[in-house]
């Protein structure tokens, strides 16, 4: 896709000065007259061509493929430092007809929250600077900014008690504000659920610029912005409950090629890891590497297998022992540690290293694309010889297999927006990430092929995605008028959300009938027939 960027950019600043002609104010004395004037905004707001502009939107794009001369940019991004700033920039985007992306972590993996895709004008409300913890050990709770990222929460989580953490996800980059408004997983959703099954209040700011609170808000408004996406208003902090966690947890990663059983190891897998404790949780990553052998270098499937067990070594070989020997597991493999230290061993950082690692907000950074599927049978050992064999012809996209299961299972898949509960046996990441922009083309067509190969072993009718791993390829709402804009949101609320997309439908009708929190995937409003 090409964008006319520079015309984009004078059409914006046309648009701004333009439409504001109708009322006195332009969008700027809109923004300073609605803040808190003890809390100045002019130091928080950054018009496109000011000199740290670019840093600035540069700082939170995790994806290279929205960091190109051609990416749409925003004439201005507002980096909220009091959450006044937060009221301004909702009251003066609705009165001066502007989109609005807000953006936490910016980790959508399709550019959401910092990239629009109609060619409208619009600005970033970025949260980065909304970032504390506050961490209640005597009630086990804390509230949480959401432009906060994940290793963030976790290290003052720790600070405070060694046994107490947050079931969120593995990335330590990752913002709160997206992680939670979708549903955000970890490595003990089998035992504690998702982040959103761990919510217990909010603070956010409605369509009116009003703040809310869970109480405020209701319990329908509560329910949606606690995993149906940014379609709600702008949450600014998240009351979590915390979980406990032992003193020591086990971690290990091991890996078997095709030559070493994989195929047996993991059609195995299918069926042992959904089953095992709840305290258990066993991923495998598929990829395709080169090995070296004395002849010549050989092509190859590779499942990792990687565990994070909520106990010790010992119990953990025993249950693996009995249950999945054929994953021969030793002890050697294995790494006791405590649970701060093993979010770096998830996060490919040597055990050991200091906790203040999850400080850093800055990462290397990828062209990258994600897809998801979720698989309700197990796949037939076949079934996945086929697979490796498309693979291999392949060799970029990779697969990671999530396990569900355990409470999991239990919680109703109407608790929270996130649909997917009960029936799913495991979940899959579709990943290819890349180096070279002239790459895009073709490994973006890997991966949307071997999606597509997969289609006869996963969910059907419509075929399910996990909310947090955007793809645009599920659809793009133009908004264009209120019955399309239904119809295009069905089509990827549905895959997102499932039987819940109705009642986030009717929510969003009701608290935000104009549709200003909006964005390619958001919910859209209710037709006035229906
Ligand atoms: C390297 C990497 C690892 C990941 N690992 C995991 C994982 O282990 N588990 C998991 O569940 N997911 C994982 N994800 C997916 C991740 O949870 C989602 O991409 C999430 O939405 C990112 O949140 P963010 O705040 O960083 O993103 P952003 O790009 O800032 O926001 C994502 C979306 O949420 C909206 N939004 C953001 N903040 C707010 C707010 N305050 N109020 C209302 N709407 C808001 C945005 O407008 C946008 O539509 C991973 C992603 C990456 C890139
Ligand atoms: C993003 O693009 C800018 C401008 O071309 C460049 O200076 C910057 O290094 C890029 N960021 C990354 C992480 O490559
Ligand atoms: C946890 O591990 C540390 C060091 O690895 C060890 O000193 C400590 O005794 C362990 N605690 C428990 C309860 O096993
Ligand atoms: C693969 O499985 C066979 C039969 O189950 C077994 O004999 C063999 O040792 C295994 N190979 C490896 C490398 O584990
Ligand atoms: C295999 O050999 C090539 C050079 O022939 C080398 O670049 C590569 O790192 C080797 N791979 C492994 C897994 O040892
Ligand atoms: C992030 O910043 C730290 C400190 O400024 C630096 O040491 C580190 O190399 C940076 N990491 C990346 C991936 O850029």
């Amino acid at each position: 896709m090409k964008y006319p960027s520079i015309l984009l950019i004078l059409f914006s600043f046309f648009v701004v000065f333009t439409r504001e002609s109708n009322s006195s104010e332009t969008f700027t004395q809109c923004i300073t007259s609605n803040s808190d004037p003890k809390h100045p905004i002019s130091p928080a707001v950054f018009f496109v061509g000011k000199p740290s502009y670019s840093s600035v939107l540069e700082a939170n794009i995790r994806n290279l493929r929205f960091n190109t001369s051609d990416t749409p940019k925003p004439f201005l991004i507002i980096a909220a430092t009091h959450e006044s700033h937060v009221q301004a920039a909702v009251t003066c985007g609705q009165r001066h007809n502007l989109q609005m992306k807000i953006r936490s972590g910016g980790h959508d993996y399709d550019g959401l929250s910092y990239v629009t895709y109609s060619g409208e004008p619009f600005f970033v409300l970025d949260m980065f600077n909304l970032r504390s913890v506050e961490v209640d050990v005597a009630s086990k709770t804390a509230w949480v900014q959401t432009g906060a990222v994940l290793g963030e929460v976790y290290y003052h989580i720790w600070e405070k008690s060694s046994t107490l953490a947050y079931p969120a996800g593995i990335c330590p980059t990752v913002g709160v504000g997206g992680h939670v408004s979708g549903g955000g997983y970890s490595n003990m959703m089998r035992k504690h659920g998702l982040t959103v099954d761990n919510t217990i209040d909010a603070r956010m700011v409605d369509v009116n610029g009003k703040k809310l609170n869970r109480k405020l808000m209701g319990e329908d408004h509560f329910w949606a912005i606690n995993g149906g996406g940014g379609s709600y208003g702008v949450v600014l902090a998240y009351k979590i409950s915390l979980v406990e966690v032992p003193e020591n947890v086990t971690v290990f990663s091991i890996s078997r090629t095709l030559e070493q059983n994989a195929t047996e190891i993991v059609h195995r897998w299918q069926h042992v890891a959904p089953e095992l404790p709840d305290e258990l949780f066993l991923r495998t990553i598929i990829e395709v590497v080169f090995v070296n052998g004395t002849v010549s270098t050989q092509k190859t499937v590779r499942a990792t297998f990687k565990a994070m067990f909520l106990g010790d070594t010992t119990t953990l070989l025993s249950i693996l022992n009995r249950r999945f020997p054929e994953l021969g597991l030793i002890r050697s493999d294995c790494t006791e540690t405590s649970w701060i230290q093993s979010v770096l061993f998830w996060a490919d950082i040597q055990v050991g290293s200091s906790e203040k690692l999850l400080l850093q907000r800055n990462q290397t950074v990828t062209y990258l694309k994600r897809k998801s599927d979720y698989v309700r049978e197990p796949i037939s050992r076949t079934g996945l010889e086929s697979i490796w064999k498309k693979m291999m012809e392949l060799e970029i996209p990779t697969m990671t297999f999530t396990p569900y299961g355990g409470v999991m299972e239990k919680i109703p898949s109407t608790a929270t927006p996130f649909p997917h509960r009960a029936g799913n046996l495991w979940k899959i990441q579709y990943g290819s990430d890349w180096s070279e922009g002239t790459l895009t083309t073709r490994y973006m067509d890997l991966t949307r092929e071997l999606y597509q190969f997969m289609t006869p072993f996963v969910s059907k009718n419509p075929r399910q995605t996990f909310p947090n791993y955007r793809d645009l390829d599920l659809g793009i709402n133009s908004h264009y008028e209120k019955i399309s804009s239904y119809f295009e949101g069905k089509r990827y609320g549905e895959s997102y959300f499932g039987g819940n997309f109705e009642r986030l439908v009717k929510i969003k009708t009701r608290v935000d009938s104009g549709n200003f929190f909006r964005n390619e995937q958001s919910i859209p409003v209710l037709p006035y027939f229906i």
